[in-house]
C-alpha cells in the first residue's frame, strides 16, 4: 500500500515523468503543472512540434515520431541514458481525420489515424513500460478521446456554441480541465487505480 499526501494531487517533487505529445495544447499546460510541482519533465514530440512550441528550458526535450519503431527507440534510448527509471509517462500524441463511413474512407487515410493513434500509443508504451518498471510503481496514462466510444458524432461539424450548449456542464473543455485528472492519475492518490478508463467531458458520455 502506498501513502499519499492528501495536499498533493501529482506525482511527488522529484520524480521523472516523460510527456509525449508534451508540446501540444494540453501537453504545455500539463508540462507547466509538473514543473511548477518539482516533477522533472521530458517532452517526446515531432520536431515540427517542438520547434513550434518549445518546451520550457528545465525540461528535456526529444525529438520522435511516435509512429516509428526507430524513431521511438532511438528516443527512448536516449531517454534511457539519462533517466534509467521513469515514476510517470503519458501520451498525449493523436490524430483526427474526421468521421467518414467506412464505404467512403481511402486505406491510406485509415492507415494514418491507425499509425498516428494505436501504433503510436502501443509503440511508446511497450517503450516505456521497462523504464516504469524498474522505478516499482510507475504510472502509465494514455489520453484518446470519446470518439473511441462514439458518443462524439452529434458533435461532428456543429458550430461551437451549439457543441457547448450540447455539453452537460455547457461549455467546451479547455486544456486546464485534462491536466488535474493527469496529474492525479500519475499521483499516489490514485495507486490502486489500474486499468480505468476515466472519461473527462462535462458529463457528455453519460448523460
Ligand atoms: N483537444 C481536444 O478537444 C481533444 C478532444 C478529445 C481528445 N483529444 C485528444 O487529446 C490528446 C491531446 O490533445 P491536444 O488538444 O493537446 O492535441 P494537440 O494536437 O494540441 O497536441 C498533440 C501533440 O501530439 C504530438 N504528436 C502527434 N503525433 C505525434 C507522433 N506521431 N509522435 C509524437 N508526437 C506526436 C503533436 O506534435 C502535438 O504536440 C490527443 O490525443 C487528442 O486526440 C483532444
Amino acid at each position: 500500500m502506498t501513502g499519499f499526501d492528501p495536499l498533493r494531487l501529482g506525482p511527488r517533487a522529484g520524480a521523472r515523468v516523460a510527456v509525449v505529445g508534451g508540446s501540444g495544447g494540453m501537453g504545455r499546460v500539463l508540462v507547466r503543472a509538473l514543473l511548477d510541482t518539482g516533477v522533472r519533465v521530458a517532452v517526446l514530440d515531432l520536431p515540427a512540434s517542438l520547434a513550434e512550441n518549445p518546451p520550457p528550458t528545465d525540461a528535456m526535450a526529444l525529438a520522435m515520431d511516435g509512429s516509428d519503431a526507430a524513431s521511438v527507440e532511438a528516443a527512448f534510448s536516449t531517454l534511457a541514458g539519462d533517466w534509467p527509471q521513469l515514476d510517470g509517462f503519458v501520451n498525449l500524441a493523436g490524430l483526427f481525420k474526421g468521421l467518414q463511413p467506412i464505404a467512403d474512407l481511402p486505406v491510406a487515410v485509415f492507415d494514418e489515424v491507425i499509425a498516428g493513434n494505436l501504433r503510436c500509443h502501443f509503440l511508446c508504451a511497450r517503450a516505456a513500460l521497462p523504464l516504469l518498471h524498474r522505478s516499482g510503481n510507475g504510472s502509465l496514462v494514455s489520453v484518446a478521446s470519446t470518439m473511441a466510444v462514439d458518443v462524439e458524432k452529434i458533435f461532428e461539424g456543429v458550430p461551437e456554441e451549439v457543441y457547448a450548449k450540447r455539453v452537460p456542464m455547457k461549455r467546451m473543455a479547455q486544456s486546464q480541465d485534462m491536466a488535474g485528472p493527469i496529474l492525479f492519475l500519475l499521483g499516489a492518490a490514485s495507486g490502486f487505480v489500474n486499468g480505468e478508463m476515466l472519461i473527462v467531458d462535462g458529463g457528455v458520455y453519460t448523460q
